[in-house]
This record gives C-alpha cells, sequence and structure tokens, in this order.
C-alpha cells in the first residue's frame, strides 16, 4: 500500500519522506489555505522534495477553464497529479487531460457509481473520501470495498486512493479491503506508531532499567 500525505506543510512532509514514509502528496484548496503558501511556490517546493506523484488542485467549473488550469499546473513539475473534481465537467478534463500524458487524480467521490466513470475517464487515481461520508452518518469504508469490487471485476487500472482519512482505524481498514493508496494527514500517519501498550510495557522497562543501576555505552 501507498502512502500519501495529504498537507500542504512542507516541514511535515520533510520529516515524514525523510523516514521513507512518503510516496505521494496530495493538497486542495483548503490546504493550500491552511499552509498560508502561494500555490506556484509550495507546490513546486514539495515536488522538489518527494519523488511520487503530487495532485495540485483546478479551481474552475468549465472543463476547458480546468483544462487550462491543469495544463498550468504541470508545468510546475513532473511529478505533478492534476486533481479534477468529480462532476460531468470534471470527467471531461480527466479525458482530456488523460488523453495528453498527465497523471489525473478524480477527487471528491462519493459513490461507486462515480467511481465507475472516473475509471472510464481514464483517471490515474479516484479518491473516495471516507471520513466526509461517515460525517453524515454513511459508511465510508463500504464504498472502498465496492470501489476494490467493481474495478477489480472489469481490470480497471484506476488507482484507488482513499482520502478524508481521519483515524488509523480508517488506514487499517483501507488496508485490509486493498485501497492501493491512502491520502492521510501527517498527524494520523504519526500516531499509527502509537499503542497504549507499548507506553506502558516502555515504562515498565525503563523502571526495572533504573534499578538495576546499569548503563549501556
Ligand atoms: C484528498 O485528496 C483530500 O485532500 C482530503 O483527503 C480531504 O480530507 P478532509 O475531508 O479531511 O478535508
Amino acid at each position: 500500500m501507498k502512502f500519501f500525505v495529504d498537507t500542504a506543510d512542507v516541514d511535515a512532509i520533510k520529516e515524514l519522506n525523510d523516514l521513507g514514509m512518503v510516496d505521494g502528496v496530495t493538497t486542495n484548496p483548503s490546504l493550500i489555505l491552511k499552509a498560508g503558501r502561494d500555490i506556484a511556490e509550495v507546490t513546486k517546493e514539495i515536488c522538489d522534495l518527494v519523488d511520487g506523484p503530487v495532485s495540485a488542485e483546478v479551481v474552475a467549473e468549465k472543463a476547458e477553464d480546468m483544462i487550462r488550469e491543469g495544463k498550468h499546473l504541470a508545468k510546475i513539475a513532473d511529478n505533478i497529479t492534476i486533481k479534477v473534481p468529480l462532476t460531468w465537467d470534471g470527467l471531461k478534463a480527466c479525458r482530456t487531460l488523460s488523453n495528453e500524458g498527465h497523471m489525473v487524480n478524480v477527487t471528491l467521490c462519493f459513490s461507486a457509481a462515480q467511481a465507475l466513470l472516473a475509471a472510464k475517464a481514464g483517471a490515474t487515481f479516484i479518491s473516495p473520501f471516507i471520513g466526509r461520508l461517515d460525517d453524515i452518518h454513511l459508511d465510508g469504508m463500504d464504498l472502498i470495498a465496492d470501489i476494490r469490487e467493481i474495478y477489480d471485476n472489469y481490470g480497471f487500472q484506476t488507482e484507488i486512493l482513499a482520502a478524508s482519512i481521519r483515524s488509523v482505524n480508517h488506514v487499517v481498514e483501507a488496508a485490509k479491503i486493498g485501497a492501493d493508496v491512502i491520502t492521510a494527514p501527517p498527524s494520523v500517519i504519526k500516531s499509527m506508531a502509537n499503542h497504549v501498550l507499548t507506553d506502558k510495557g516502555l515504562a515498565q522497562f525503563n523502571a526495572d532499567w533504573a534499578k538495576t543501576g546499569q548503563k549501556i555505552g
């Protein structure tokens, strides 16, 4: 399973990338706002840091404008993935950009029907949003399972990029279902290392070690 980091925070990406945890990055307009950086500048910095795909999102609503914006973003670096929304115009933009050899991430996917259309339109990645479905009391993980089944039934090459990940459990469940990629905030990826029994065990070992009066090295 590939790990993408869902942030435009360069320092946070660097920390995870140095550990070999980063296979790619996803950004969106809200994350650019949160970073408080110029989109071209921060995206270039991320692309220079990370070898894998870096998603940069268009903001236009009409296909022709999305295509224009997408091509502009793609000039930032070779590893740019153009992110388009799952609308009819977004699918048109996906088909054109994909035909021209660009990687395309179709985002804001909330149904299996939408995911099927994205695959037909040549998407490199489909981004089903787990957390936002859970927010409205639907099961985001059911959507990942449905898309996995449909893509496998027909051999679609579009990669399932499980997005809007809010918890460690989301990561594990998406991995069990067979999502190709997860994109998660740095805090979620780092909290995967935590376990209460690890903390408890470590405290016990340290306390016992202190009693030995020994030193290593
Ligand atoms: C995916 O590419 C999106 O940037 C992201 O996962 C959205 O997550 P959110 O629902 O937590 O904003």
